[in-house]
């Protein structure tokens, strides 16, 4: 946890952002999930900092720590994925007790460092995305066969969690379509959400794509296939906006629904939360480009369209920084540097051809 990082969450804050929420934080440590030990505490040290900087600086902002798996290398079901050479392997029911203890932990931990609440990371190929996929759980025990089941994992988290952690506050971030066959899609997503309410969470925020889809073709998916499904490029016409939100059209959820995704004119936003169907708007990418502007949609100042141009150059500055000890904070390369900028456009360009298998 280094002072770049605490400031980049004073930056955002002072911007005007109503509710933070983190990148993600692994409740399991890389590498194969051991089931000899009950929980196996992973605490980034000063991970208390990032909550207490945000509410120092404006005590009305809020802040919400993601939970994730560690990258376990294993998934619900045995699955060949197009970007590896040999299947993955599929978790027992005794890792997957462990792996929900972890997350009831993380949970626990959230709220002791003093953040407002947690999202669960189930959208976009993490493990808890796959749980709740057909395509990608096939299994036939308590955790997957129907809808219900695919959920129970989200839910006996929620349930152990809560018998420490009370009603603090529990989101989920999931997959309104994987574009894939057979995958979560607009037709079975309403079925979905509702079970993730059945299942205890508090509100759900709207998001889809998964690695995997990236092999299909610009024409079979409707936008360009680079890193990453969930963050489309080139977002150039207000259609092209907000991209997830067809996929609300038939929620009956009581809890609030959280949109992201393509979200960059505050005028045709407005216009979305006006028709009542989502009640929070998410933003990503426009926040790396432009920390401040949700005050500056506040305040009225400059166009209505936020300055990110939907390249995800930024995910190119994130996986270059992955394993550099010196990790910087992620850039927005078209604004800051752009030599690095043309790399990332060839790289993502080339990204699909270079890790099929
Ligand atoms: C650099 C970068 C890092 C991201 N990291 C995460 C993450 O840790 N957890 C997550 O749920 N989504 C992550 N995403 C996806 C975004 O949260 C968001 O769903 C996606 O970019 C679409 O929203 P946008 O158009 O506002 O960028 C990341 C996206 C980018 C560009």
């Amino acid at each position: 946890m280094g002072d770049d990082v605490v400031d980049y969450y004073r930056k955002i804050t002072l911007g005007g952002t109503g509710m933070i929420i983190t990148g993600d934080f692994p409740v399991t440590p890389d590498g194969p999930i051991r089931t000899d030990t009950s929980f196996t505490d992973v605490a980034v040290s000063g991970l208390e900092r990032i909550a207490e900087v945000v509410h120092r600086t404006d005590g009305r902002c809020m802040v919400v720590a993601q939970l994730n798996t560690g990258y376990i290398g294993k998934v619900p079901s045995q699955r060949q994925s197009p970007f590896s050479k040999n299947p993955t392997p599929a978790l027992s029911e005794k890792e997957i007790k462990v792996i929900i203890e972890c997350f009831a932990q993380g949970v626990i931990k959230a709220k002791s460092l003093g953040y407002d609440g947690v999202q669960f990371h189930a959208a976009h190929g993490t493990l808890l995305c796959d749980f709740l996929s057909p395509y990608a759980n096939k299994r036939q025990d308590d955790y997957g066969g129907t809808v219900r089941k695919r959920v129970n994992i989200i839910r006996e988290i929620v349930t152990l969690a809560r018998q420490d952690a009370g009603d603090f506050p529990i989101l989920i971030k999931a997959n309104c379509t994987d574009y894939i066959e057979g995958g979560i899609d607009a037709d079975s997503f309403p079925e979905l959400a509702s079970e993730i309410e059945n299942a205890g969470i508090d509100a759900i925020e709207v998001s889809g794509g998964r690695y995997d889809c990236l092999v299909r073709t610009e024409e079979e998916l409707g936008f360009r296939p680079v890193p990453g499904a969930e963050s489309h490029t080139r977002i150039n016409s207000v259609d092209k906006q907000s991209y997830f939100y067809p996929y609300t059209e038939n929620l009956h959820l009581s809890i609030p629904i959280i949109l992201v995704g393509g979200n960059k004119d505050v005028e045709h936003l407005e216009k979305l939360l006006k028709n009542g169907r989502v009640d929070f708007m998410a933003m990503c990418r426009p926040l790396i480009c432009e920390p401040d502007l949700p005050n500056r949609w506040l305040l009225g100042q400059g166009k209505s369209i936020s300055q990110c141009i939907s390249c995800n150059s930024c995910i190119y500055d994130m996986i270059m920084n992955f394993s550099n000890k010196h990790a910087r904070i992620t850039r927005c390369l078209y604004k800051e540097d752009t030599e690095e900028y043309k790399k990332a456009q060839k790289w993502l360009s080339s990204w699909v051809e270079n890790h099929k298998v």
